[in-house]
């Protein structure tokens, strides 16, 4: 196993604009799903404050740059550069991250930025949001204006955050805008046009011959069966075909694969519903699939799988109790707890393993993915904060882990060229709000002052020395 990073290994930070930036009215910001969603009666939280990057970016640059941390993963909110998500153009919102890029140069944490993390501006959300195919060519205009104006000076974009995250919380779970639940039809109608969407912005960033790269960002989970049995792994392979393999060969085979087709097919017919593709969005993918420059990908964990015949029933454990997620599809099968395997208290199953197994798959499966960013991995947790102190040492020891099975996958010939922790400091958490806390840096939320975790040190030793210290 390689015992060592490469030197232009990237250790980087991620945040997403709605969950750190804050200032949600300022300079000329439009709405965005999110202001709404949280606004609504019996919400417990909202973004208005986050962890206030909007004012604070410097601090935590300068604070990345001191802890050996060489990139960042930003993401731009559509809703300040287009305040109603098309039509004019908000000159404060391009300044704002002007000088946001600009100081990320500056201080050496490498920018890499996503257009889309969740936050679809309010106007279009409310027209069908990705279920309205105009929502396609309004993304376009919105990332040519980014292109034009950051493009000179980003290197590293990536199309969408976590297509899937948006299609399952919002259409199967709920706990996302619009909030509908079991809807998998509308789940698959809107994963395959935001796919249409990736593919028609690859296509504008190729043709503005600009020097940087150009990728998505998805989160992929294994799907493991519960069992031996047939029916077990039947239902694994299901819920993978959803989450996973339907958007991988959108975005890197540039088509469906005619076994991916037949069973997303047969999986919508148990639901009553359909999917339909448009004239031309075919070309699109397959075009884009030539062109695609990485694969950023997320992950956190892996499902277990049980064979399930019963009508969808899923409850979401927003709240950090243990033991208390249910979630069983119609139509595909039910995930369920493996005692052998330790959870967060989120009951997100800890299997790092899962994270190589993804990792050569895409290699076996998708060889023309050319490179890979973990673009996020890590873990909520509740810290407990002593005298600005903060022992997350369960923290250390998940992101430990996961290294250690990325540096085999390396040595295994998978082309891994950075990594990304989430977060890189305290953010809100869309569906628990401010107590599940994943970042290096802890934010007290009532000051917003920053204090470095015992992961941030850990972080650094192993950004500056390449090596998995202990
Ligand atoms: C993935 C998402 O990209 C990010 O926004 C989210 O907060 C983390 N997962 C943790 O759930």
């Amino acid at each position: 196993m390689e015992e060592k990073f490469a030197e232009d290994f990237i250790f980087g930070g991620a945040t997403a604009a709605f969950q750190v930036e804050g200032a949600t009215s300022e300079d000329g910001r439009g709405p965005c799903c999110w202001d709404e969603y949280l606004k609504r009666p019996g919400s417990r939280f909202n973004g208005d404050m986050a962890s206030d990057f909007y004012h604070k970016y410097k601090d935590d640059l300068e604070l990345s740059q001191k802890f050996g941390i060489n990139g960042i993963r930003i993401s731009i909110s559509w809703s300040r550069i287009i305040p109603q998500g098309k039509g004019a153009v908000n000159q404060l919102g391009i300044n704002f991250y002007d000088r946001l890029i600009d100081e990320c140069i500056q201080n050496n944490v490498e920018p890499f930025v996503t257009l889309h993390h969740f936050d679809t501006p309010l106007g279009l959300f409310e027209d069908g949001d990705w279920l309205n195919r105009e929502t396609i060519d309004h993304f376009v205009a919105y990332a040519k204006v980014c292109f034009e104006n950051f493009g000179d000076r980003v290197v590293k974009w990536a199309t969408f955050n976590e297509p899937w995250s948006i299609a399952q919380n919002g259409y199967i779970i709920g706990n996302f805008p619009p909030n509908v639940q079991y809807d998998i039809p509308k789940a698959v109608q809107i994963m395959h046009n935001m796919m249409v969407a990736h593919a028609k912005v690859v296509e504008l960033y190729k043709s503005m011959n600009l020097k940087g790269e150009i990728g998505i960002v998805h989160t992929l989970e294994g799907k493991c069966p519960i069992s031996d049995k047939p029916e077990d792994k039947r239902a694994a392979y299901l819920d993978d075909m959803l989450a996973n393999r339907f958007m991988l060969d959108a975005c890197f085979k540039g088509k469906y694969d005619a076994e991916t087709l037949q069973t997303v097919e047969e999986i919508l017919t148990a639901n009553d519903g359909s999917f339909k593709v448009f004239d031309g969005d075919m070309e699109s993918l397959a075009a884009a699939a030539k062109h695609i420059d990485f694969l950023g990908m997320n992950y956190y964990s892996s499902h277990f799988l049980q064979a399930y015949d019963g009508e969808s029933k899923i409850h979401h454990n927003g709240t950090g109790e243990k033991g208390t997620s249910i979630f069983a599809l119609k139509g595909i099968g039910a995930r369920v707890s493996n005692s052998a395997v330790e959870t967060t208290d989120w009951d997100w199953p800890i299997y790092p393993q899962g994270m190589y197994e993804m990792l050569m798959r895409i290699k076996r499966d998708y060889p023309n993915y050319k490179k890979i960013y973990i673009a996020e991995n890590g873990m909520g947790y509740k810290d407990d904060f002593e005298d600005g102190k903060i022992d997350d040492t369960p923290r250390i020891e998940y992101i430990k882990k996961h290294f250690s099975y990325i540096l085999k996958a390396i040595a295994d010939g998978v082309n891994v060229k950075g990594y990304y922790v989430w977060s890189l400091m305290d953010v809100l958490s869309w569906s628990n709000g401010y107590n599940k806390r994943y970042g290096l840096f802890y934010v007290d939320f009532n000051t917003q002052e920053r204090y470095p975790k015992k992961s941030a040190y850990w972080f650094k030793k192993v950004a500056e020395t390449k090596h998995l210290v202990s």
